[in-house]
């Protein structure tokens, strides 16, 4: 047996520091989508701006529902429509930004593991990295180049294939 020790990388802006342009431009497209956000159960809004390689935007926002498993999260709004909207486009970039009715966001917001999985899937793909750029309201920004630095010894189709 033998231990062995994974490495991520998070590049860290602090809430002063200023984001490359990019980043800064697609995480104000996720704040300016937050009040289009349905969650009257968990008053927990999230936004997000997926950046394709055609160099639209394309935003959404969390949709809950009674049945609470049949709500979605923006991350994956935004994916699916972006993916519906323009097949075959490789996605850059997602930002994410949240607000809650009861308390300030003052932590990055990171994707649940659903939407990391989809976001591996997209990867898998376009053999290209995703750029995920995440915050709260205020404060610290958070960004990774890859999936692999969210979900780590992740399932995908390469090990349906057999590959690796
Ligand atoms: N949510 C998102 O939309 N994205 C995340 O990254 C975290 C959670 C939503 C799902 C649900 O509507 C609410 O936030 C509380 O979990």
């Amino acid at each position: 047996m033998k231990v062995r020790k994974i490495q991520i990388n998070i590049e860290e802006f602090s809430g002063g520091e200023p984001l490359p342009e990019a980043d800064r431009k697609l995480l104000t497209a996720a704040q300016q989508t937050l009040h289009t956000s349905y969650a009257p159960y968990s008053g927990f809004h999230v936004g997000a701006a997926v950046y394709l390689a055609n160099g639209e935007i394309i935003t959404g926002s969390n949709q809950e529902n009674a049945a609470y498993p049949s709500g979605l999260c923006a991350e994956r709004v935004a994916l699916f429509y972006a993916s519906s909207r323009y097949p075959g486009v490789d996605v850059e970039a997602i930002a994410i930004s949240a607000g809650a009715d009861n308390f300030p966001v003052d932590y990055p917001v990171t994707p649940c593991g659903a939407c990391r999985q989809v976001l591996a899937e997209i990867e898998t793909r376009q053999k290209k990295k995703i750029r995920i750029i995440m915050h709260g309201q205020n404060g610290l920004t958070q960004v990774v180049n890859g999936i692999e630095n969210l979900l780590p010894l992740m399932f995908n189709e390469e090990k349906l294939k057999g590959l690796k």
